[in-house]
C-alpha cells in the first residue's frame, strides 16, 4: 500500500511548530502496576481482562519511542504512574522518579516533545480504599504526589494534570465499589466483585451512559488548580488539562437535556480550565442526546471494534467547542480509532485531520496532534479494541509498526508552516 499522502484531500499546510505525535498512558501499557486501584479492580471482577504485563512498555519505552520518531512524528505523550511514586501514603519512590526522568530524557535524545500527564484513570490503591476521590483529602495528596514529581518536570514544555476528569468524575464510584477493602469476590451482595462492567472507557463501549458525578468534578477541578499552583512555581511548562469532548448534539425537541447534558458532562471542566495555558481535547466520537440524556448507540456495521459510530468529523467539532468555551489554544491530546483495520484508521485519521485542518483555517489557535495510540494497549478491562499505530505480540512484546505509523509519520514529515 502506498502510504505517501494525498496532498489534494490533507492540506500540507499547518501552523508554524505544530507537533506531531501519539499519546498513552502508564496503566494500559507499563504493566504489572501492583499498587494501583485499577490492578485490584481487575482482580475482583472476573468479567473483565487483566492489564498484567500489558506491553512491557514499563521495560520498552524507548524501542517504542525510537518507531515514532523514526516514522517521523515529534511528540510523545505519556503518564507517570501515581501508584508507583507513591505506593503507600507519604512513601515517594525516588527510583521510580528516576525511572520517567529518563523517559523524559529518552524522548528528547529521540527528538521527540514530552509531553507528560500526571494522571490517568488509575490511582494508588491505598489512595481509594481512603476515599479516593469522594474524599476532600484528595486535593492534598494530589497536589503532595505532584510537589514531588515536579522535580523532575524542570524543562518539560506541556504537562497535563487530569486525564479526562469528566470520565474520571463516573469512574471513581465503580473503583470505590470494587477496590475498598470488603469489595470482591467474596464482598456478598451489593459489595461490589462482578457485578458490573467498569465504568471507565468500556462502559462507554455498551452505551450506557452514567452522568458524572459534579460533586466529584469539582474537586478534581480543585485538584487541577492546586496542581496548576504547584506547577507554576516549579515550572516553566505550558499547563493545561485533557477533557473528552464527544460532539454531542441535541435530538429533536431535547434541547433543555442537551444543555444540561453538555454542562454536567463537558462545560464545567472546560470552563475550570480558563486561565490554562492549553485545553486539551480528546476526541473520538460523536452521540445524539435525547429526552433521556446520551442516547445508547444502536449496533451499526460502521461502528468501531468498542462500539463507538464511526464520526471522523467528531474532531472538528470538538476543538471548535472546547475553544468556543474556553478561548484557549486547542491541544488535540487524542484522537483514534478501536479497528483491526489498519485501512480504516488511516481513512478516519485522513478525515479527522482534515476536520482540523478545517477549524485552523477558521483561526482556531491548534499547537498539535497527537494520536490515540502508539501501541495496541489495554483498553480499560478489555484486550479486544485496538488503537494502535503499532502492533505488539502479547507473549513476546514484539513490536510491529502498522502502515498507518508510516502514513502519520509521512503527513508529519510532509506538513510545512506557511512562509
Ligand atoms: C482515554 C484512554 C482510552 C481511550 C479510548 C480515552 O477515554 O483517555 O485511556 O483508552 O479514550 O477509549
Amino acid at each position: 500500500m502506498d502510504t505517501t499522502r494525498a496532498d489534494d484531500t490533507l492540506p500540507a499546510v499547518w501552523p508554524e511548530g505544530f507537533l506531531w505525535g501519539a499519546s498513552t498512558s502508564p496503566h494500559q501499557t507499563e504493566g504489572n502496576n501492583l499498587n494501583s486501584d485499577w490492578w485490584h479492580l481487575e482482580a475482583n471482577m472476573s468479567s473483565i481482562d487483566r492489564s498484567g504485563d500489558a506491553c512491557d512498555s514499563y521495560h520498552r519505552y524507548e524501542e517504542e519511542m525510537r518507531l515514532l520518531a523514526e516514522a517521523g512524528l515529534t511528540a510523545y505523550r505519556f503518564g507517570v504512574e501515581w501508584a508507583r511514586i507513591e505506593p503507600d501514603e507519604g512513601h515517594f519512590s525516588r527510583a521510580q522518579l528516576a525511572h520517567y526522568q529518563r523517559m523524559i530524557d529518552t524522548a528528547r535524545v529521540l527528538g521527540l516533545e514530552p509531553v507528560v500527564t500526571l494522571h490517568h484513570f488509575s490511582n494508588p490503591r491505598w489512595f481509594t480504599d481512603d476515599g479516593g476521590w469522594t474524599d476532600d483529602r484528595a486535593v492534598e495528596r494530589f497536589a503532595r504526589y505532584v510537589e514531588f514529581v515536579a522535580g523532575i518536570l524542570g524543562d518539560v514544555r506541556w504537562i497535563c494534570t487530569l486525564n479526562e476528569p469528566n470520565v474520571l468524575s463516573m469512574m471513581t464510584h465503580l473503583l470505590a465499589t470494587h477496590v475498598r477493602p470488603g469489595a470482591g469476590v467474596n464482598a456478598g451482595a451489593g459489595g461490589g466483585a462482578d457485578s458490573e462492567v467498569p465504568a471507565g472507557a468500556s462502559e462507554l463501549d455498551n452505551g450506557v451512559f452514567p452522568a458524572p458525578d459534579e460533586e466529584i468534578g469539582r474537586r478534581l477541578i480543585r485538584a487541577h488548580k492546586a496542581a496548576v499552583k504547584v506547577l507554576r512555581q516549579r515550572t516553566s511548562a505550558r499547563i493545561g488539562w485533557s477533557v473528552a469532548v464527544q460532539a454531542l448534539v441535541a435530538a429533536p425537541g431535547a434541547q433543555r437535556e442537551f444543555q444540561e447534558v453538555r454542562r454536567v458532562w463537558e462545560d464545567l471542566y472546560l470552563e475550570a480550565s480558563r486561565g490554562d495555558d492549553y485545553i486539551g481535547v480528546q476526541s473520538y466520537t460523536s452521540r445524539i442526546v435525547d429526552e433521556n440524556g446520551i442516547a445508547p448507540q444502536p449496533d451499526h456495521p460502521d461502528n468501531t471494534l468498542n462500539g463507538w459510530p464511526y464520526r471522523p468529523d467528531a474532531l472538528g467539532t470538538a476543538v471548535r467547542r472546547a475553544h468556543e468555551v474556553t478561548g484557549l489554544p486547542v491541544f488535540v491530546t487524542e484522537n483514534g480509532i478501536a479497528t483491526a483495520d489498519d485501512a480504516r484508521r488511516i481513512a478516519y485519521t485522513e478525515e479527522a485531520l482534515c476536520h482540523l485542518h478545517a477549524a485552523i483555517a477558521d483561526g482556531i489557535d491548534v499547537r498539535g496532534y497527537l494520536h490515540w495510540t502508539s501501541v495496541d494497549n489495554f483498553e480499560w478491562g478489555d484486550w479486544g479494541p485496538t488503537f494502535g499505530l503499532i502492533a505488539v505480540d502479547r507473549e513476546t512484546f514484539a513490536r510491529t509498526p502498522k502502515l498507518s505509523l508510516a502514513w502519520l509519520g509521512s503527513v508529519a514529515r510532509g506538513a510545512r508552516a506557511n512562509p
